[in-house]
């Protein structure tokens, strides 16, 4: 059991925070918040019908996105160039966490899309960069929820700039078919871009109206 309670979180999002492994500081850990399942499971429509926290739990929703097929039987072994290693879950004195790839640049923790695009806007290098990211999508068939600027990461290798998705991999889960099929799967990654442009241009346009 690792204990994280001498451990500074180096970051958080809605769900979950982020630690450095004191074991291994290659390696993220993420924990869910406290409290937050307990809080999610009283009041979800979903997991009154279904009765698991899969959908609800997001290091167990991470597990079941890892083990998609794009991921689990790639086709070569470009697949990591766009996907923080997943190494699995980890009791933590705080509770299970999903153990990840930490992405750093000389030793600094990668900073996100989101805050890149906030402070650099839509340079020449970035656009490479989302445009290398687009097809590796495509060519993979990785199946994402919406691909949010908060949920991939930059870094830095030999001058350029390379995306990483830290979070946010599955489908969503009423909608099983690109799951199974590949003609299905297309057009669902194609919508998962378009709409990844569309939040991207809302992010820089101040944010006003709705962005789907
Ligand atoms: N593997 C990683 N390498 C570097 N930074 C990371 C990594 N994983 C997470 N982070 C940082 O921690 C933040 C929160 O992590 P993450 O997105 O996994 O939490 P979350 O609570 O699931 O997010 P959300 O609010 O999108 O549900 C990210 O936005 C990113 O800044
Ligand atoms: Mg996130």
């Amino acid at each position: 059991m690792i204990n994280l309670n001498e451990v500074q979180s180096f970051a958080e999002g809605g769900n979950r925070k982020c630690y450095i492994n004191p074991n291994n500081p290659k390696r993220c850990l993420k924990v869910l918040h406290k409290d937050l399942l307990e809080n999610l499971q009283k009041n979800s429509a979903w997991y009154k019908r279904l009765g698991n926290n899969d959908d609800l739990d997001d290091n167990l929703r991470e597990r079941k996105a890892y083990n998609q097929k794009a991921i689990r039987s790639p086709i070569n072994s470009s697949i990591w160039d766009h996907l923080a290693m997943w190494y699995g879950m980890v009791e933590t004195n705080l509770g299970s966490a999903s153990e990840t790839e930490l992405i750093t640049n000389e030793g600094e923790i990668a900073e996100t899309l989101e805050t890149y695009l906030f402070r650099e806007g839509l340079t020449p290098e970035i656009k490479s960069a989302l445009k290398n990211f687009e097809n590796w999508v495509r060519t993979h068939l990785v199946l994402t929820k919406n691909i949010i600027p908060h949920n991939i990461v930059i870094k830095k290798e030999n001058g350029s700039l390379i995306l990483k998705i830290i979070d946010g991999l599955g489908s969503k889960s009423f909608i099983p078919l690109p799951k199974y099929s590949k003609f299905y799967a297309r057009i669902y990654v194609e919508r998962r871009i378009k709409l990844m442009w569309s939040r991207i241009h809302w992010d820089l346009s101040g944010r006003i109206g709705d962005w789907k």
